[in-house]
């Protein structure tokens, strides 16, 4: 199939090269001619493990290209893909300016047969805003489907050739027949396709984020009641998790939920909850406490330098808002590096992937290190706030020479705290007492 996709970011980049590779013929088109410039040498602008190499591969076997020329890129194609972003508006509502202005730019070049799809995440409704805007344009009814996109970033190519399920709204079942078709391919152990309406489709993907997220506030105030109580909810998540009606899957206790995805979709659904006279009292609490849950290490690191961090040396692991990703769009570190900043301590961060994104922010007024040790190099303290696997099992004796004073804040529950006071350590963890 001929397949266009406008907005070559980590959805539609990985949407678009995911389809070259099943063997479809796919043209990227992006507003942002340094990243088509770079995109045409195989360079990535993201870090996605495994995409580099799958974008060179179809490139060179001519089934990908990319283009910033909209018109050359949408006329032969027969589906047209939207992944352009739909970020958070001032007043928590989506930001829709990318996709009505695409939807306009595409509308001249569209084939008469052409279908378009929002693979953004889009306020429900907007599909029929598409249609409409799109009868305007060309003066005729063109097909106009929704697939929201459950990928995960870092394990983005995984999920996309792999999906737990794919969900496509259409007005038409051979609309609904064509997609399934373009992904046959990677529904070969019999996940599900399914079919719904755009309305349904769009607030799928809401829904499921909602869920994700509710399930990550749930567990972190739950956490933070345990460790005043003075237990541990390490062993209560175990005690929960085994019950089939709960599961273990998002109860992991932390420093709060960030991303691109996460923190604006709650928001966007609460906003769509207020524009229909729908109380949003759950989604405004999973919000807030997630907002709290990113300052949860403030209280008991003032108290441990007696409320004074000035000249302090901390080090910060983990800058991304999660593993395996450079992407730190509303990362819980950076909230507690702005508040690090302000009461005067010194900072040295690591991380092995998002450094150069912090730095575009920060700019010097932290230390990047390039190893996670020279970070820990006489720190009077290190807060773990990202759980890459390169923190999980250090070299906890050398740690110990090398800073100032063995204190640990550990915002992602990576070790045990009994065996971290056997080590010399003072340790600080979410919902468990610290030893
Ligand atoms: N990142 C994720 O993990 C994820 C997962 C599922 C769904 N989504 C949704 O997918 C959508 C895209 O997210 P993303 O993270 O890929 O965004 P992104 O910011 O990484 O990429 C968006 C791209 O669109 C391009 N763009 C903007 N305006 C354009 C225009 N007029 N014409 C052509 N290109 C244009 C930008 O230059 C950019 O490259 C959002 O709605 C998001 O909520 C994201």
């Amino acid at each position: 199939m001929k397949i266009a996709v406008i907005g070559t970011g980590y959805v539609g980049l990985v949407t678009g090269t995911c389809f070259a590779d099943s063997g479809n013929d796919v043209t990227c088109i992006d507003i942002d001619e340094k990243k088509i410039e770079n995109l045409k040498q195989g360079i990535i602008p993201i870090y996605e493990p495994g995409l580099t190499e799958l974008v060179q591969r179809n490139s060179a076997a001519g089934r990908l290209k990319f283009t910033t020329d909209t018109a050359a890129g949408v006329q032969p194609a027969e589906v047209v893909y939207l992944a352009v972003g739909t970020p958070q508006g001032k007043d928590g509502s989506a930001n829709m300016s990318a996709m009505w202005s695409v939807v306009k730019a595409i509308a001249p070049y569209l084939q008469e047969s052409a279908i378009v799809v929002t693979k953004s995440t889009v306020p429900v409704g907007t599909n029929a805003k598409i249609f409409g805007m799109l009868k305007e344009l060309t003066g005729r009814e063109c097909d106009v489907a929704s697939n929201p996109e459950f990928l995960k970033e870092g394990a983005a190519i995984e999920d996309f050739m792999k999906p737990d399920r794919v969900v496509v709204g259409v007005r038409r079942p051979e609309v609904s027949d064509v997609l399934h078709q373009l992904y046959e391919p990677f529904l070969r152990t019999e996940k599900p396709f399914i079919s719904m309406s755009p309305e349904s489709a769009e607030m799928t993907k809401y829904v499921a984020n909602a869920m994700l997220a509710t399930k990550i506030s749930f567990i972190n105030e739950m956490a933070n009641l345990c460790e005043k109580m003075g237990g541990d909810i390490n062993d209560v998540r175990r005690g929960i998790g085994h019950d089939s009606r709960i599961g273990f899957a998002f109860l992991f206790p932390g420093v709060g939920y960030g991303g691109s995805c996460f923190p604006k979709d709650v928001r966007a659904l609460t906003s769509m909850s207020l524009d229909h006279d729908c109380e949003p009292t759950l989604l405004r609490a999973v919000d807030e406490v997630n907002e709290r849950q990113k300052s949860v290490f403030k209280q008991p690191i003032l108290d441990h330098f007696d409320g004074d961090l000035k000249g302090k040396n901390i080090a910060v692991w983990g800058l991304a808002f999660k593993p395996r990703t450079d992407d730190i769009r509303e990362a819980p570190a950076l909230v507690l590096i702005d508040w690090l900043l302000e009461q005067g301590a010194s900072i040295k961060v690591h991380d092995p992937e998002a450094m150069e994104n912090v730095e575009a922010e920060l700019g010097d007024k932290v230390a990047y290190c390039k190893f996670r040790m020279d970070a820990i190099e006489g720190a009077d303290a290190l807060v773990i706030m990202t759980e890459w696997k390169d923190y999980h099992s250090p070299d906890f004796a050398e740690m110990y020479q090398l800073m100032k004073s063995p204190v640990v804040f550990d915002g992602r529950n990576l070790y045990e705290p009994e065996r971290m006071k056997r080590r010399g350590y003072k340790y600080y963890s979410i919902g468990r007492k610290a030893v």
